[in-house]
């Protein structure tokens, strides 16, 4: 079912997979609401606590399901009591003098819904491609900690673009991720391989930071960051970091793109090293960094990446957007 509000997004987007709520804000007798690609979705867990997307709609009178209520393995209707299983056929019709006379009309629209890496993922449509592997955030010897979400107004190509754009280290977040003494960045190749793109780079790392003592490099005056990306068309990015020991960490950040002028970014970041420390540590760090890119990629026009390379101004060192840009046309994803 498309609505109206979802017609200026590739309609591509729809068979992607993407992430609609952390793990833990999907509780086992509340459904929830979010949004995606322009659809209203109600998300709740049966009895076997499997998560289960719908339609925020009711076939009957269109409420939103998300007021209602999780009974067993059903969802009921605010409204009139009307009951859904997970496979979105309605059970009951309490108004009818025999309630499971029910017409094969009524039913609730369900979608594609997995649950991964501490988040839970929907398809509108059979998704394309299957999630990225990041064994990392599986391991029991590394620890995992889930930062924001991160609700901006602009879409999510902008938000992803952000992730990925090196030149703005030391200007946006100048002594945290990047060194204003050395602004220059390292020449990279992307290499792009159908919907994943990867590249490598050895940049400047800021100092090492009093405040939030996060990263793992033991050299502390000039260090350097191994970074290693892989981009996963549209909107999913992994980055392993190291400093040439035996520390790693991982980035694993996908958003939910809820419609053109809205997105919000998840974080789940592991590493092998400080395995004691408070999570709260990384999470006021990424909240102060994601608070500075923020401010700046909001007030980006227009608010979606404009995919023709003819718009906006291309240097060497955006390398990453240029192959984002033309993968995401050359799979259909974007216009
Ligand atoms: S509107 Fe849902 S049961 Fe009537
Ligand atoms: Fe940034």
């Amino acid at each position: 079912m498309t609505t109206p509000s979802v017609a200026g997004h590739a309609p591509a987007l729809r068979a992607c997979w993407h992430p609609v709520a952390a793990s833990h804000d999907l509780e086992a007798d509340a459904p929830l609401a979010v949004d995606l690609l322009g659809e209203a979705l109600v998300l709740w867990r049966d009895r076997a606590g499997t998560a289960h997307a719908f339609l925020d709609l009711c076939i009957h009178r269109g409420t939103a399901l998300s007021l209602g209520t999780v009974e067993g393995d059903e969802i009921v209707c605010p409204y009139h009591g009307w009951r859904y299983r997970s496979d979105g056929s309605c059970t009951r019709i309490p108004q009818l003098a025999d309630a499971t006379r029910v017409p094969a009309k009524a039913r609730a629209t369900s979608f594609n819904c997995s649950e991964r890496y501490g988040f839970i993922w929907v398809a509108l449509e059979e998704p394309r491609w299957a999630l990225p592997e990041v064994p990392e955030l599986e391991d029991d010897t590394w620890a995992t900690v889930l930062c924001g979400p991160y609700t901006w107004a602009c879409d999510a190509s902008r938000q992803v673009e952000n992730f990925t754009d090196f030149g703005h280290f030391p200007f946006v977040h100048p002594g945290l991720l990047g060194d204003p003494e050395r602004p220059v960045v390292p020449s990279h190749t992307v290499e792009t391989d159908d919907h994943v793109l990867r590249y490598d780079i050895v940049r400047p790392e800021a100092p090492a930071n009093d405040d939030f003592p996060v990263f793992g490099n033991e050299v502390v005056v000039a260090p350097e960051r191994r970074s290693r990306y892989e981009l996963h068309l549209p909107y999913t990015i992994v980055l392993r970091l190291g400093w040439g020991g035996r520390a790693g960490m991982v980035y694993f950040f996908a958003c939910r793109p809820e419609g053109p002028d809205r997105t919000t970014g998840f974080l789940a970041i592991g590493r092998n090293y400080n395995l004691e420390q408070p999570d709260s540590v990384l999470q006021e760090f990424e909240d102060v960094i994601f608070g500075q890119d923020r401010l700046v990629v909001e007030s980006q026009r227009p608010e979606r990446v404009p995919f023709d390379l003819a718009d906006e101004l291309h240097l060497t060192f955006d390398a990453v957007a240029v192959a984002y840009r033309r993968a995401m046309r050359a799979t259909g994803l974007a216009p």
